[in-house]
């Protein structure tokens, strides 16, 4: 491996140590560039920079691996559970079962929210976006808890921050679709474990006893542990930039939520069965939207293709497949939908366009599907996105302010107007 890497500038050489992770990654380090050089360097989607070195997530794009802290995610997501996964990701390492149920009967105790968050509901039109609701509510935790708002955040500070995060968002998830269909709001239960109480709070009426089908919660733990983390994608590089001011969790996770609504990131879910219904819509010719993906003159992307990172398949894309069919065939449904997203999965992986741009089903191809059969609508689809990753963005803030590690501020190449005087409006 290189120890060094030398840049000519000027007709002068400048060298620069270069770094190699514990996956054999090699980066340059150039920290002092600027400074010795007067240049810097620019990289539109930070698609070549590294904004950190990490231990919490791996993951490597041509070979199609992701492991949390080590451990690949295929084990994780058969023999796991999501909670455990969770104290993983943000403790580094494998609970005992004492640990394990510390952490999730802290959680429980945790679940309720301040009778004054209802009182916020109000406020929203009932035909408010849930994602919408949940970044608002989530940073208004910071007005709860305003002591979250500090720089020297004891370790028994951030883990009850952490705990209350973990323990809320499901419950404010949940009221956020209560809210949008105009039922009436269930509370946390003690009795039932992560993935079950979100259900319970999702589908219980008080006119009806909801059924939790163990299934359905093997499904929802695997949909949230296969969502858990990602290293520094767009939300948690959002998570780790607004954190890097000493901003509170709460406030840090807000900005997180609204970055992973985005069509292009998290959002991509809810685009993908949205478009597999106008397919259906359409007759169900996927020949044709095919070309309308290809077609340079038209907007139309193939939702739920393609990735930053992944030029070979996504891990977790084959996982989801699998499990969508295993979800629909045990609860007994026939979703046209499924049908017609393989029949595009397989025209896409044969089509030159695809194969030469290495465009695969990404996580969000086949995760609403499965979420449509357990009866949650499409607007919670990015919410159930966003409960998945908040372990991922809390760990990678944890790690951060951990490491002490500086304000984010990146530079600028500008090509603004030169120096120019102001001219009275009269003389314009
Ligand atoms: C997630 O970063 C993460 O890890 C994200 C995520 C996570 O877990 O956090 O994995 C979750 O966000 C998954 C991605 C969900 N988004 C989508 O499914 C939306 C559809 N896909 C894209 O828009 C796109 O593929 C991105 C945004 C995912 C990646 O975009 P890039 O890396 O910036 O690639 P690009 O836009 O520069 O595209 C390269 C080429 C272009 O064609 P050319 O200009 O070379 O001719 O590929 C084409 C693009 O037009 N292309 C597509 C396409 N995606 C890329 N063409 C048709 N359909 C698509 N889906």
């Amino acid at each position: 491996m290189a120890e060094s890497a030398e840049i000519i500038l000027d007709g002068k050489s400048y060298s620069f140590p270069v770094i190699e992770g514990t996956e054999h990654e090699k980066a340059i380090d150039i920290a002092k560039l600027r400074d010795q050089t007067g240049y810097i360097t620019i990289d539109s989607g930070y698609k070549n920079t590294g904004a950190t070195k990490s231990a919490i997530t791996f993951l490597d794009g041509e070979e199609g691996i992701l492991r949390y802290r080590g451990y690949p995610i295929e084990q994780l997501a058969e023999q796991s559970s999501f909670l455990e996964v969770a104290y993983l990701l943000i403790y580094g390492t494998l609970p005992t079962q004492a640990e394990l149920d510390e952490f999730s009967n802290q959680i429980t105790k945790h679940t309720l929210v301040h009778e004054d968050v209802r009182k916020i509901f109000d406020g929203f039109p009932s035909a408010a976006h849930p994602m919408a609701i949940l970044s608002s509510l989530i940073c208004a935790l910071t007005a709860f808890y305003p002591e979250s708002v500090s720089p020297d955040l004891s370790k028994e500070n951030i883990d009850l921050n952490v705990i209350r995060l973990m323990a809320k968002l499901p419950t404010i998830a949940a009221w956020t679709y209560k809210n949008n269909m105009g039922h009436p709001l269930n509370y946390p239960r003690n009795d039932l474990d992560y993935a079950a109480n979100f259900l319970y709070m999702m589908f219980s009426f008080p006119t009806e006893k909801y059924e939790i089908n163990p299934v359905v919660v093997r499904a929802i733990n695997k949909l949230l542990i296969l969502h858990a983390d990602h290293e520094q994608n767009c939300s948690t590089s959002t998570v780790r930039l607004v954190g890097s001011a000493n901003a509170s969790l709460y406030g840090s996770v807000s900005a997180g939520i609204n970055a992973l609504w985005g069509p292009l990131h998290g959002g991509a879910n809810q685009e993908v069965v949205e478009m597999l219904e106008a397919i259906q819509r359409d007759g169900g010719d996927t020949s044709k939207f095919i070309a309308k993906a290809k077609d340079k003159n038209d907007p139309f992307r193939l939702m739920g293709f393609g990735h930053r990172v992944y030029k070979n398949f996504d891990p977790r894309a084959k996982i989801i497949k699998k499990a969508a069919d295993e979800v629909l065939t045990a609860l007994g449904i026939s979703d046209p939908l499924l049908k017609i997203a393989q029949e595009l999965e397989q025209a896409a992986l044969t089509d030159p366009y695809f194969v030469e741009r290495k465009l695969y089903p990404n996580v969000d191809f086949y995760s609403g599907i499965i979420y449509k059969a357990i009866g949650i609508p499409t607007e919670m689809f990015t919410v159930m996105f966003a409960l998945g990753r908040l372990p991922g963005w809390i760990a990678q803030w944890k790690e951060m302010r951990e490491n002490k590690e500086p304000i984010g501020r990146p530079r600028q190449v500008y090509t603004g107007e030169l120096d120019r005087d102001y001219t009275p409006i009269e003389q314009r």
